[in-house]
């Protein structure tokens, strides 16, 4: 069947990977890339298919309720992903009003929009929501996050996405929207923005600056190569029920120190220099505020359900994933330039020398506009 899919925030990391693959295995299906272009989305990563028959893309801010109903008519949008959001937890940590913007308010936009829009048949649509496995909040030494984890969301990141996923939710229950949710793991792979981890520490390595880490190093997350998401993202967008939620994660947990070595000892070797050199960097610095200690995701149920697995091993993903950043030193430095030596400087300058002691957190930038109702 003929979809027009509009999916929002694809010039960013997760999103042009769905967008490429959607547009080379569906030639029959429309796909509009709707993003504000923020300083996570870059049209660079879609020039190989940015002239193809079946894309298009639409420069718009989600909070721009106007410029979105235009889309969904001029395009006859059908289908919704929805990926747009503040992604980086230690940017929710200094700002998180801009969180709550776009990933709340903007959230609500978009289903407002698609209720409006499809109201007379909405069984022939779908809303997908694309979150992440942070609004379950932190796990201890054992155990693993599922789909009736309660949400305890921790950063005001994690906060913003556990209250999207809630209006989703809602927009279900209350107004009989079809949605599908799924809840992610980590991501790592090519095209990610130089502020999480694996490809800031890549650039790091390249410019033989400190490896920052955080703490002790020993918090552990699951590792998803993000190919391997867009696939889960393809089978729940064809095979979900509408109504469930679906966790994906790569059954890949890693303590941050022990991923840090491996990709230290693979740019060694890719760099043909001597053992070792790479962990040299390493530098403990103060802790993330709020830092969760541990995530670990129970995919069986997109596994068993809808018989999707994981295709690519660690190991395998980081290796691809270097060379990409090595294949591709002109995006990164595009990337680099600008905006990012600021927000470098204010994120990590502050934490090298010692940062602030226990009791004297890093406070939200200071409030420019009111949010009271008079
Ligand atoms: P990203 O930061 O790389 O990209 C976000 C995209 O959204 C960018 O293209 C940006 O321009 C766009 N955007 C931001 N604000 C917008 C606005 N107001 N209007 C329109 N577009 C806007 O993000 P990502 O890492 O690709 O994550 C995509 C989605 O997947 C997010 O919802 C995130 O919460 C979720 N997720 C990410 C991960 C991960 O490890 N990266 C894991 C699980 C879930
Ligand atoms: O779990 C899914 C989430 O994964 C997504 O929803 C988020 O959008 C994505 O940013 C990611 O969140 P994390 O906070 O886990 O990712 P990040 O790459 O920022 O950090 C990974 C781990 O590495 C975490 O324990 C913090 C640590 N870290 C991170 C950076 C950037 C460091 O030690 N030093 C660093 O400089």
């Amino acid at each position: 069947m003929n979809k027009n899919i509009l999916i929002v925030g694809g010039a960013g990391f997760i999103g042009s990977h769905l967008i490429r693959l959607f547009v080379n295995k569906y030639p029959d299906y429309n796909i509009v890339n709707l993003d504000a272009l923020t300083y996570a989305g870059n049209l660079e990563n879609l020039r190989d298919i940015e002239n193809a028959k079946n894309y298009t893309f639409v420069k718009t801010d989600i909070l721009n309720t106007d410029l979105l109903g235009q889309a969904f008519d001029k395009y006859k949008i059908s289908h919704v992903i929805h990926l747009a959001a503040e992604t980086h937890v230690d940017r929710s940590i200094d700002d998180p009003l801009a969180f709550v913007k776009t990933n709340v308010v903007g959230t609500v936009n978009l289903l407002n929009t698609a209720l409006q829009k499809w109201y007379n048949n909405l069984d022939q649509h779908l809303f997908y929501h694309i979150s992440t496995d942070e609004v379950y909040g932190t796990l201890g030494e054992e155990g693993l996050f599922t789909e009736e984890t309660a949400y305890a969301p921790n950063s005001p990141y994690a906060a913003s996405k556990a209250s999207s996923d809630h209006f989703v939710r809602a927009y279900k229950e209350t107004y009989n929207l079809p949605v599908i949710v799924s809840n992610c793991s980590n991501n790592y792979g090519p095209n990610q923005f130089p502020e999480k981890l694996i490809p800031l520490f890549i650039n790091n390595i390249l410019d033989k600056k400190p490896l920052p880490v955080y703490g002790d190093g020993n918090y552990t997350r699951d590792w998803l190569y993000v190919l391997d998401h867009a696939l889960a993202i393809d089978t729940v967008f064809h095979k979900g029920e509408v109504g469930e939620t679906y966790n994906i994660g790569g059954f890949n947990e890693w303590k941050n120190l022990n991923l840090i070595h491996l990709l230290c000892k693979i740019m060694d070797k890719k760099l043909n220099q001597s053992k070792r050199e790479s962990e040299k960097l390493i530098t403990f610095i103060k802790d993330r505020p709020g830092h969760d200690r541990r995530y670990a995701i129970d995919a069986n149920k997109i596994k068993t359900e809808l018989g999707w697995t994981p295709t690519v091993t660690f190991e395998q993903g980081l290796t691809e994933t270097v060379q990409w950043y090595l294949d591709n030193t002109e995006w990164l430095k595009n990337v680099t330039s600008g905006e990012y030596q600021s927000y470098y400087k204010d994120m990590y300058n502050n934490r090298t020398k010692g940062g602030l002691s226990k009791g004297q957190e890093k406070l939200p930038q200071e409030q420019t506009q009111s949010t009271t109702t008079q």
